[in-house]
């Protein structure tokens, strides 16, 4: 079975390749490396053993997407490729709206002319807003707090009518949690460009030198010690999860919903000690104002899937760290070091 995967080689998409590939899956690559960089591409084929067919292509660039569907007979798409910065997509909200939105609608409508109808699709936790409690249940309200999030909702939306209205379509939205973690080789992990937004890849740069000092972004939230709670997940057990998704979900038509998180809480300090467990040192860190928009608690119920995709992360925090750790101190530049 061809997969074709969008943003394969991002963060999340690259892991996921390795794991299609070690489940005996063909995989196809598509990625304008607008985040990435083809190094990600060389280590799937070097961690797999595989040689892959990769396309420097952007979604926006509806032929070019098309010639990848004539090229390759395709039966599964995942579709990871999609700009992901919630502070950036703030400030320049259109070109967030172009590049995701319009690169979904591009992509669907090719699949339909090929008569490819099995779609995962990234989506994400920030679409339950600010929920009202935890964990958190699929079946929770959704609504959205900035542009990036308005676009996971919106794509859902328009994927939700895109089966109404042909109802052979099988389509897997798949809500993450906070993925991350690193290949256990230590050869592929998270390389984000300039500096991070996200807390683990901060604490990392800290935790290497490259960063002086973490910011906890409020103490004063009703969690156990104060600082914000999340449902860390380790990238490779999200991977697994769309490994699952393929094999469970794929001709299965209808839309299908899943929560992807351990369903466990760890607060900002809980990390923070973890990674200064993995990497042997103290980590500086300052209190600091709370971060608009932010919430106190956000973790997943993961049971739906458990039960339904037979899958359950199984990695903890202390393996989400190290792994971090053994990526990071060994690829301080990421890919470039
Ligand atoms: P990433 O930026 O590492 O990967 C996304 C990839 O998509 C990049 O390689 C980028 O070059 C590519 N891309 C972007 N726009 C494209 C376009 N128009 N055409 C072709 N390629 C394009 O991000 P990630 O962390 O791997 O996230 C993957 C997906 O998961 C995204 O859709 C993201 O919104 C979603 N998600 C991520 C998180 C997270 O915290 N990392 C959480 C929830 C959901
Ligand atoms: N935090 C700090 N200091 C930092 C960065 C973050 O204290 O430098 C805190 C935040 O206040 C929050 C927690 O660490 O309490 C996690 O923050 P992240 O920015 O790492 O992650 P978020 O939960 O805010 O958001 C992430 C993605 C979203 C996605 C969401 C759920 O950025 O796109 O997870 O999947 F929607």
């Amino acid at each position: 079975m061809k997969i074709l995967v969008t943003g394969g080689a991002g963060y999340i998409g690259s892991h996921t390749c390795v794991e299609l590939l070690n489940a005996g899956y063909e995989v196809v690559i598509l990625d304008n490396l607008y985040n990435s960089c083809e190094k990600a591409v060389e280590t799937i084929e070097e961690l797999s053993g595989t040689k892959i067919p990769f396309y420097n292509v952007d979604l926006l660039d509806y032929d070019a997407t098309e010639k990848v569907f004539e090229e390759h007979k395709i039966d599964s798409v995942i579709h990871f490729a999609g700009l992901k910065a919630v502070g950036e997509s703030t400030r320049i909200p259109l070109k967030y709206y172009h590049n995701n939105i319009t690169g979904t609608l591009n992509l669907v409508d090719i699949m339909q002319k090929h008569g490819v109808y099995n779609l995962v699709f990234s989506s994400s936790a920030t679409v339950y807003g600010m929920p009202k409690t935890v964990p958190i249940t699929e079946d929770f309200p959704t609504s959205t707090t900035n542009p990036y999030g308005s676009t996971k909702l919106m794509i859902e939306n328009i994927l939700k009518d895109v089966y109404a209205a042909d109802n052979k379509w099988s389509i897997t939205l798949l809500r993450y949690f906070n993925p991350i973690g690193a290949h256990k080789s230590g050869k592929m992990g998270e390389d984000p460009k300039g500096i991070p937004n996200n807390l683990l890849p901060y604490v990392a740069q800290v935790a290497v030198g490259k960063l002086d000092c973490i910011h906890v972004f409020g103490n004063d939230y009703p969690t156990p010690d104060g600082t914000g709670v999340r449902d860390y997940i380790h990238v490779v057990d999200l991977a697994l999860g769309h490994v699952k998704a393929i094999e469970k979900k794929t001709g299965e038509t209808g839309v299908h919903i899943y929560n992807l998180g351990t369903g466990n809480g760890y607060s900002v300090l809980d990390v923070i000690h973890s990674f200064e467990k993995a990497c042997g040192k103290k980590l500086p860190y300052k209190i600091e104002a709370r971060r608009p928009g932010d919430i106190a608690q956000c973790y997943a119920d993961a049971s739906k899937a458990a039960a339904e995709l037979d899958w359950q992360a199984t990695r903890d925090i202390a393996e989400m760290c190290e792994d971090s750790w053994r990526w990071q101190s060994t690829h301080p530049n990421g890919f470039n070091s």
